[in-house]
C-alpha cells in the first residue's frame, strides 16, 4: 500500500511526541536524512507502513548528531527578505486577542539578524511596550552594559523575548506577569522562526521562562545556569535574567552571569582579555 508524505509526517510527529512525552529532547538524525528531509516532497513515497515505521525507528535510534536548526541557510538577499516578511505578520498578530487590545507595540526584536550570538528574554516590560523595543528598561540598561563587557555592542548581537507582547496586568501601568502557558504556546513559533534565519551559533537564555520555552525545561534556572544545553543543534547557554540581579546585588551572582557570558565567548572563539576575565572577582 502506498503511504503519502503526509502519513508518514504525521508517524514521525507522533513519534517524536512520544519521545518528548517521555522527556527525550534530542534525537540522533543521519546527516543524509536531514539532507532527504530538508527537500521539498515531489511524490508520495511508495512504502509499506511496518516497513516506513521501521525506518523511523531507526532514524530515531542511530546516534548520529543531535538535530540541527530545521531549515537550509538561505543567501543574505532570501534571508534579509524573510526576515521582514516574518516581521510583518508578527507585527500585526492578534492570536491573543487580549494582549493585541492592550498593547502599546509588539516588540519584535532587535539587532543583527546575522549575529552568532542572540540573547533570549521572557517578553516585552511597560519601557518595551512603549518603545516597541526589547530590553530598553532597567533591567535591558543593565544587558546592554554586560553586552559591551563582553566586547560588543546591541547592535552586533540579537535581542528577542519568548512573548512579543507585553502581559497584560489589567488595571496597571507598571509591573509585569510572568507569561502563561497558552501565550507562549502560540507566541513561540515566531522566536523559532527568528532563529532558523538568524542561525547564531550561540543562544543565550536570561532566565527561567526563556529556558522553559526554548527547552521545554522547567528545572530550576539555579540547576541549570552554567550548564551547555543545546537547542535544535545550536549550543545554548542558561543564565540568571539581568531583573534577578538587580533584586540581588551580590557580587558572587553577577560573577555567575558573568562566567555564562565568559563560556559564550570562549564558544565563540572572541578574545578574552585579562581584565574581562577577572570581572566581578573578590578581591
Ligand atoms: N525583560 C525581558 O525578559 N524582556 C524584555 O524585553 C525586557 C525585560
Ligand atoms: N557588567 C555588568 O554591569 N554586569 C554584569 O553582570 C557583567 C558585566
Amino acid at each position: 500500500m502506498a503511504v503519502t508524505y503526509e502519513e508518514l509526517l504525521d508517524a514521525t510527529i507522533q513519534k517524536l511526541e512520544g519521545l518528548k512525552a517521555q522527556g527525550i529532547r534530542n534525537v540522533a538524525v543521519l546527516p543524509e536524512t536531514l539532507r532527504a528531509l530538508a527537500q521539498p516532497a515531489r511524490r508520495p513515497i511508495a512504502e509499506s507502513k511496518p516497513a516506513a515505521a521501521a525506518r523511523q525507528t531507526a532514524l530515531i535510534e542511530t546516534p548520529a548528531m543531535a538535530v540541527p536548526v530545521s531549515k537550509p541557510a538561505l543567501d543574505p538577499k532570501e534571508k534579509a527578505a524573510a526576515f521582514a516578511a516574518l516581521r510583518e505578520r508578527v507585527m500585526v498578530c492578534v492570536k491573543c486577542a487580549h494582549l493585541a487590545s492592550s498593547r502599546k507595540n509588539v516588540v519584535f526584536g532587535v539587532g543583527n539578524i546575522d549575529a552568532q550570538l542572540m540573547f533570549v528574554g521572557e517578553a516585552p516590560g511597560a519601557d518595551e511596550d512603549a518603545q516597541g523595543e526589547p530590553f530598553v528598561g532597567r533591567a535591558g540598561e543593565l544587558l546592554t552594559r554586560i553586552i559591551q563587557a563582553m566586547g560588543l555592542q546591541r547592535s552586533d548581537v540579537y535581542i528577542a523575548n519568548i512573548l512579543k507582547c507585553r502581559p497584560d496586568t489589567p488595571g496597571q501601568s507598571a509591573g509585569n506577569r510572568k507569561p502563561t502557558t497558552d501565550e507562549m504556546a502560540t507566541c513561540i513559533p515566531y522566536l523559532h522562526e527568528q532563529i532558523d534565519l538568524i542561525r547564531p551559533r550561540v543562544l543565550v537564555a536570561l532566565g527561567a521562562t526563556a529556558v522553559e520555552g526554548l527547552l521545554g525545561k522547567t528545572m530550576g534556572i539555579m540547576k541549570l545556569r552554567g550548564n551547555w544545553q543545546t537547542y535544535r543543534g545550536t549550543p545554548l547557554m542558561p543564565t540568571f535574567h539581568p531583573a534577578y540581579l538587580l533584586r540581588n546585588q551580590a557580587m558572587s551572582e553577577k560573577r555567575k552571569v558573568w562566567e555564562d557570558m565568559l563560556a559564550a565567548m570562549e564558544k565563540l572563539g572572541m578574545p578574552i582579555s585579562e581584565k574581562q576575565r577577572n570581572y566581578f572577582l573578590r578581591g
